[in-house]
């Protein structure tokens, strides 16, 4: 199979090359997916760059975590009936060295999941982490209630725009910030009430204004250290803060207003989402989905040979949307 790999960390066009590989063969209990689509996302460049939470510790790394496409061999224990499913996959690259950057990757069968009828192979690249992110964010902790105020900081990212539309069809009143006019219609296209310019406007004063001084029931939070020393002042009290992510690895909270104000800080990661939680999610996904209910957003594609534009697009940041690889 052609596959793209790393063999140590560092800048995208140094480290990754595209060869060919022995095909896999699935063990016990896992599939084989033919892979049509392979999602780049923050984590897998960082992984990349060896600068995440977690770094490679294979010899050989092929990328990504996230895509779709069509089971074509089982393991023994897997009916055969499992090929020809469309799925897409989670966790490819995570605890495991062969991801998705490949025509085959093998890997357990749950983690390969049925794709409702209808939704493409484009959009199904982004599932694992974006919108199962954005569905923990939603639902973490008892989760957003319908009529509460609840912030989506950087409602056009890949995560947030998921979370926006998750939030905003639970009923939820949305308020979210964005960084220009197109990221902005992204974001109300979403189901956003309310839209913030972060670099034109004072987040935290119309924040206040919005909600009539009471601040938010919850906040989804992208920028974890970029955003920390005025979070506490928007939250209503026992208002929770759902963290995914952050610009800096470490940042002062202000213990005065978050005890006083009851906060909540629930950091998570979605490559290891309690199983029973993981379950959850993927159902309820799923029924997003068939019903059409979502929106999706692929800002780029590329080709296997172009991967490694493909990571420096994300690392750029300068798309809406998710950046997948065609297979
Ligand atoms: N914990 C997890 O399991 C998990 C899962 C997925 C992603 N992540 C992390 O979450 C981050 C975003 O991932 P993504 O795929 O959604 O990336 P993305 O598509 O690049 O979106 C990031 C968004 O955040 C906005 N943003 C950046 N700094 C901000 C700030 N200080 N305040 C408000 N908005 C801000 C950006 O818009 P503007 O700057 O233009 O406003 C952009 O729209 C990455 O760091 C990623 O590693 C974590």
């Amino acid at each position: 199979m052609r596959a793209a790999f790393y063999e140590k960390p560092g800048p995208a066009r140094d480290v990754l090359q595209v060869t060919e590989m022995p095909d896999p063969t699935p063990q016990a209990g896992e599939v084989r997916v033919k892979i049509a689509t392979s999602g780049v996302n923050p984590s897998d460049v960082k992984m990349r760059m060896g600068t995440g939470s977690a770094v490679s510790q294979y010899a050989r790394t092929i990328p990504h975590s996230d895509g779709a496409g069509v089971i074509d061999a089982v393991g023994e224990g897997v009916p055969a009936a499992r090929i020809g499913e469309r799925v897409w996959v989670w966790n490819a690259r995570w605890n495991r060295a062969f991801g998705t950057a490949a025509e085959f990757v093998t890997l357990p069968a749950e983690q390969a999941v049925k794709l409702p009828q209808g939704t493409d192979f484009g959009a199904a690249a982004c599932f694992g982490i974006p919108a199962l992110t954005a569905w923990q964010a939603v639902e973490t902790d008892g989760g957003v209630e319908k009529d509460q105020w609840v912030l989506v900081n950087g409602g056009a990212g890949a995560v947030g725009h998921y979370a926006v539309q998750m939030a905003a069809l639970k009923g939820a009143r949305v308020i979210t910030t964005v960084s220009s006019p197109a990221k902005a219609a992204h974001a109300k296209a979403a189901g956003a009430e309310v839209i913030i310019d972060r670099k034109q406007e004072d987040v935290a004063a119309r924040i206040k204004d919005v909600t009539g001084g009471k601040g938010v029931a919850r906040a989804i939070e992208v920028d974890f250290s970029g955003n920390i020393a005025w979070l506490p002042s928007v939250m209503a009290d026992y208002g929770l803060i759902a963290i995914y992510g952050s610009s800096e690895r470490e940042a002062p909270v202000q213990f005065g207003p978050s005890i006083l104000g009851n906060i909540g800080y629930r950091f998570f990661i979605v490559y290891n989402q309690p199983k029973a939680f993981r379950q959850r999610a993927i159902a309820g996904l799923t029924d997003l989905l068939a019903a059409n209910r979502l929106q999706h957003s692929i800002a780029a594609t590329f080709s296997l040979a172009e991967i490694a534009a493909a990571h420096e697009a994300v690392e750029r940041g300068a798309t809406i949307g998710n950046v997948v690889i065609e297979l």
